[in-house]
């Protein structure tokens, strides 16, 4: 896999397409900072009316391709707040931590795993200033109840996965999973992030999805390799250029407590290489802490060889809002059209907030009318926006900063030739399609 490339908006690898993304977000409603006017709150943010659709659109294509289309894997949604013996027997009370370092010329804070050199403060430079390092856990802590003892305490989940170890024994008892199979599930996890940043690339509130599977201890290898190579061409399948993407393995130092073998899918974010999923090979580990710790039996009896074996567990574990952001970074592309700067997201349709847009050439009702009705109509299998208001060369560009893949004028020639123009983003070429068969027309390129 490649290095740097100057494909797509010739900006790949450079702090102003950060500043440009970040930008678009904000100026067309995909997020906004949380609790902004009250000044905003630490690295929180909120999705809005565009985001809410990107974001959605990642969670269900994740969905689709790991669920939805594979006989071998199973949905769950278990609760966040937590019992500390989940994390006392997952590991995470005790190994769940960042090192942490304060300066004291400046009073900065710092992962010290993170600096570029660990003796030198990268706020104001200072050498051999830091503090020792302190071991720093990230789980939030907090109470069930209205009494504050110690068999109160609970704690915000910081991944999804262990809902599938407790809940193990559950599924394989009500549903007819055997393994090789697996359990998804998509939501929210915390962490208390010494330094969040990067936008929503790193923060203490964000979604996840994971799913673990379950397979024979000597099955486990080609089954990571397996996963391995589907996860990479998930996010190539959803229009990631090839050359922004890679799959690194983990050197022996990087490997989480519980992993013997991890690779991580990496995207060329601006400021380089960094982090969108992990794919590991657990072992045993969880599944043999939660029965030591809970007392119950996770283990898999294979009537027919008459065998009882404890699952290995391989783990693909994405992120779903730091995905959503490479794909706005990915996609973000200027081009010079007719003497004048075309923003544009090039997103892979299945991403796209919205599919369609429907915009009359004029907000009389005499062409509104019929322009509205076509849209709700379309509503039923497609996301689709209704806009009549500025000249139709606005409304294009803003479709284009949405990303929307088509956009169709209803014009004046509509009401006698029942026909609309429909055009393409990327290539901005129109073509004029019956109204009666639209809807046939997007389904073809869509679905
Ligand atoms: N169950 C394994 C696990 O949680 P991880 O590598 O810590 O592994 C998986 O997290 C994914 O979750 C990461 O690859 C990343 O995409 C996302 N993620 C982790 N911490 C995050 C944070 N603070 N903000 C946004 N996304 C995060």
């Amino acid at each position: 896999m490649s290095g740097p490339s100057e494909s797509g908006s010739g900006k790949v690898g450079t702090p102003e397409l950060f500043d440009k993304v970040v930008n678009l977000t904000k100026r067309r409603g995909f997020v906004y900072p949380s609790a902004e006017i009250y000044g905003g709150f630490r690295s929180t943010y909120d999705y809005g009316p565009i985001g809410v659709l990107l974001l959605r659109n990642v969670k269900d294509a994740w969905w689709r391709s790991m669920v939805q289309l594979r006989e071998d894997v199973v949905g769950l949604d278990a609760s966040i707040l937590s019992p500390p013996q989940i994390w006392e027997a997952s590991g995470h009370l005790a190994n769940f931590t960042d090192p942490l370092v304060d300066c004291t010329k400046c009073n900065t804070r710092h992962r010290l795993d993170k600096l570029d050199d660990p003796e030198v403060c990268p706020n104001c430079g200072a050498r051999g200033s830091f503090t020792e390092p302190r071991e720093f856990n990230l789980m939030f802590k907090t109470q069930a109840g209205p009494v504050q003892d110690a068999g109160a305490v609970a704690y915000l989940r910081p991944e999804t996965a262990q809902g599938m170890f407790i809940n193990f024994k559950n599924v394989i008892d009500t549903t007819r999973v055997r393994p090789p199979f697996g359990i998804a599930q998509v939501g929210k996890s915390f962490r208390n992030e010494i330094t969040p940043g990067n936008f929503v690339f790193r923060t203490r509130e964000f979604e996840q999805m994971e799913m673990e599977f379950f397979v024979h201890p000597d099955e486990a290898q080609q089954w990571y390799e397996y996963w391995c190579a589907e996860r990479y061409q998930w996010y190539l399948d959803h229009g990631m250029p090839e050359d922004q993407l890679r799959l690194r393995p983990h050197d022996d130092d990087e490997l989480s407590h519980y992993s013997s073998g991890t690779s991580d899918v990496e995207f060329l974010f601006p400021w380089g290489w960094d982090e969108l999923e992990g794919i590991a090979n657990r072992g045993n580990y969880d599944l043999t802490q939660h029965a030591a710790h809970s007392g119950e039996k996770l283990e898999w009896y294979d009537q027919a060889a008459n065998e009882r074996w404890v699952p290995h567990v391989i783990e693909p574990a994405a992120g779903a809002t730091r995905t959503a952001m490479a794909f706005l970074m990915a996609a973000y592309d200027e081009e010079e059209v007719k003497g004048e700067t075309r923003v544009v997201l090039r997103l892979h349709h299945r991403i796209a907030p919205y599919k369609v847009a429907v915009l009359p050439l004029s907000k009389k009702a005499e062409l509104a009318d019929p322009a509205r009705a076509l849209a709700q109509q379309l509503r039923g299998s497609f996301m689709t926006d209704y806009d009549e208001t500025q000249s139709i060369g606005r409304r294009y560009r803003r479709q284009d900063e949405l990303g929307t893949p088509y956009c169709i004028t209803f014009d004046f020639d509509s009401l006698e030739d029942h026909a609309v123009t429909v055009r393409e983003r990327d290539s901005m070429e129109q073509e004029r399609i019956a109204i009666a068969d639209v809807a046939s027309y997007l389904r073809e390129r869509m679905i």
